[in-house]
């Protein structure tokens, strides 16, 4: 018996596709986003700790109010605001987790959801398997992804329930402005459009700027659902921790789906990291990224690779190869991949139609060891 699939996506997607390559091939991993380097030993310890003090049942629905508490102050703290507060914060099992679980909390069968394209890859399936209808909004690709606010207003329709945004955006590494979020506020105007605001590279942002938060947003009171996770702030993707932050409305609405998904998350990881973020520097990894993006970006500068526009957050950085290649960029991926040896991820993963843009993604989020080997190769070509 063959189950029909619940989703237009691939059965098996392009990141895992490439890292078994990566695997496969013994090549330099470039692909997915996930660190190489080892995380910071007291967060080790802390785990450790938890499990011997007997942290090892069922935490509270919600999160640890230990952790929830932390989580809101250390908000506060970045924002100077008073927003936060434990009953905004819900821990979730990651962020995609916290994507899914948001689109089932505001979905009814045939809602419209809008995302921006080029879109990390959970979006459209996530809408989907909850019987929304996804509507795409591309963004300009010559134009470092610029947004094309009356393509936005223009998508809007009765069944338009919510928006997706993405900001520091996975993969061109464009960080949002206020002025983005007042123009979202504007499109949105008084109707009742959720937006699920996906922000797990929030804490890294590079070159002075700030992050900007959606549930913040004095305009969108109410209606915005910010997503992060833990895995990208701290380099342990593994965890699969997160959670988000929303209005207490929709808080509570977000739990009732919550309590019969995930129901409760990983108790010694959230008893570590409600100890850690006491402790973290909240700016040591930003400040340690931008000098991996630096080092990427500078060895790159001889080859036949070009830059379009500098990543400003995330771990990305994605680079033009029509100097190297006419293949188109999946061929392109595999056969650096098979016959150089680095594995780097397709631009067109991000998208539904290959848009036929001659664009790879690479993660900096490496040793600078790997790095510095891997560029030397994409140097010679
Ligand atoms: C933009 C974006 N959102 C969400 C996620 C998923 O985060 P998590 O591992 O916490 O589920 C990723 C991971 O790469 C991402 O890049």
């Amino acid at each position: 018996m063959i189950l029909p699939s619940k989703h237009s996506a691939a059965a098996v997607n392009i990141f895992t596709t490439m890292s078994s390559l990566a695997r496969k091939e013994n090549a330099y991993n470039l692909s997915q986003g996930l660190p190489d380097f080892p995380i910071a030993p007291a967060l080790s310890d802390l785990l450790k700790e938890a499990t011997v003090e007997g942290f090892n049942q069922y935490a509270p629905m919600p999160g640890l109010p230990e952790l929830r508490q932390n989580i809101a102050s250390s908000f506060n703290k970045r924002y100077s605001s008073n927003y936060c507060a434990p009953d905004r914060v819900t821990v979730t099992p990651g962020a995609t987790y916290g994507i899914f679980t948001a689109l089932t909390t505001v979905l009814n069968k045939g809602d419209e959801v809008i995302y921006l394209e080029p879109a990390f890859d959970c979006y459209v399936p996530a809408i989907e398997i909850n019987g929304g209808i996804p509507v795409r909004v591309q963004l300009d690709a010559q134009k470092n992804f610029e947004i094309d606010w009356q393509q936005i207003s223009d998508s809007i329709t009765p069944k338009t329930k919510a928006i997706i945004i993405n900001t520091p955006h996975n993969p061109s590494g464009k960080v949002w402005a206020q002025n983005d979020w007042d123009k979202l506020a504007a499109v949105i105007g008084h109707r009742d459009i959720y937006v699920i605001s996906d922000e797990v590279y929030d804490t890294i942002v590079y070159d002075g700027l700030q992050h900007i938060p959606g549930f913040l947003q004095k305009n969108l009171e109410g209606k915005v659902l910010s997503v992060y996770s833990f895995g990208k702030m701290y380099h342990i993707t593994g965890w699969k921790i997160g959670f988000v932050i929303a209005a207490p409305a929709f808080t509570e609405a977000f739990r009732s789906i919550h309590q019969y998904l995930g129901f409760s998350v990983n108790t010694p990881a959230q008893y570590a990291l409600a100890k850690y973020l006491l402790i973290a520097d909240q700016e040591a990894s930003a400040i340690m990224l931008q000098a991996k993006r630096d080092l990427l970006v500078s060895r790159m500068q001889s080859s036949k690779f070009r830059l379009n526009a500098l990543s400003k957050g995330s771990y990305f950085q994605l680079f033009d190869y029509s100097g190297v290649s006419s293949l188109d960029d999946v061929s392109f991926a595999r056969w650096l991949a098979i016959e150089h040896k680095v594995a780097t991820v397709p631009l067109s993963a991000f998208y539904r139609v290959p848009p036929g843009i001659k664009q790879i993604r690479l993660s900096f989020a490496k040793n600078d060891d790997v790095l510095n080997a891997a560029t030397a190769i994409l140097g010679n070509l």
